[in-house]
């Protein structure tokens, strides 16, 4: 059966490694689609930016009682920008798109993660974002937790080299004095925090479908992924 425009909307639920270009699948799933996209990490980085802001952070330590207490006071929220053709994500009313990308934000973001309070808050959001079918969400938690009746799920993966150079790229494209090193040191204590956590950890939801892109471009995957849209009943 061919996939076309006018079937029911479904909902697309991407989890997995840190910088395996989940982001970039998900928005090119959901232009191709129509759908809306919801980056759900970017809602972890977001909170992230809003312990620094609010001193909730010091010495790379994060203090989980003071950031649950403020909790209440931080609003998160994705706007269409017209010019990029996507959505930004605002904390408070601000555009945080570059300010949560971050070496400083990814080093604390595992930690932020797994309070449990934060992914509580953070969970009942996209579930409400995406109560409307027609959505793609990206996470490490979306076909275990937040969507588990998802119609379709992909969990994504690439060999380490193959992410340290995507992040590499992306983060010196935007100008970050940043070593290959620091950031494999980064993606593996990412890897480590995201399948250890005690709430909701990264795990592939048993009927996910797997997806390694190490040797794939966007439009192989693309292909793979009308390939994959074609075989639901
Ligand atoms: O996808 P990303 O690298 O921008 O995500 C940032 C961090 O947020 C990542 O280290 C794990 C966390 N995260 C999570 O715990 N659950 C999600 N659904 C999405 C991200």
């Amino acid at each position: 059966m061919e996939w076309r425009p006018d079937m029911p909307d479904i909902t697309i639920a991407i989890d997995g490694f840190s910088s395996c270009g989940k982001s970039t699948f998900a928005r090119e799933i959901a232009a191709y689609m129509g759908y809306r996209f919801i980056d759900t990490g970017a809602m972890y980085r977001a909170v992230t930016l809003f312990a620094m802001r609010r001193g909730a952070v010091g010495m790379g330590r994060v203090d989980a009682a003071a950031l649950v207490a403020m909790l209440d006071e931080m609003e998160i929220d994705f706007r269409f920008n017209p010019s990029r053709g996507a959505s930004d994500i605002y904390l408070c009313g601000e555009m945080v798109e570059g300010a949560i990308r971050t070496i400083e934000v990814s080093n604390c973001v595992s930690e932020v993660s797994s309070i449990p309070e934060v992914r509580t808050k953070l969970v009942a959001l996209q579930q409400q974002m995406g109560r409307k079918s027609g959505v793609v969400m990206d996470g490490r938690d979306i076909g275990t937790v937040v969507f588990p009746h998802a119609e379709l799920k992909i969990f994504m993966t690439a060999e380490m080299s193959v992410r340290v150079e995507r992040r590499y790229l992306e983060l010196r494209g935007r100008g970050e004095e940043v070593s290959r090193e620091q950031i494999e040191r980064n993606i593996r204590e990412r890897d480590i925090a995201d399948q250890r956590r005690a709430v909701s950890p990264l795990r592939r939801a048993d009927d996910a479908l797997l997806l390694d892109n190490s040797c794939m471009t966007l439009a192989r995957q693309m292909e793979w992924f009308r390939e994959r849209l074609c075989e639901l009943k």
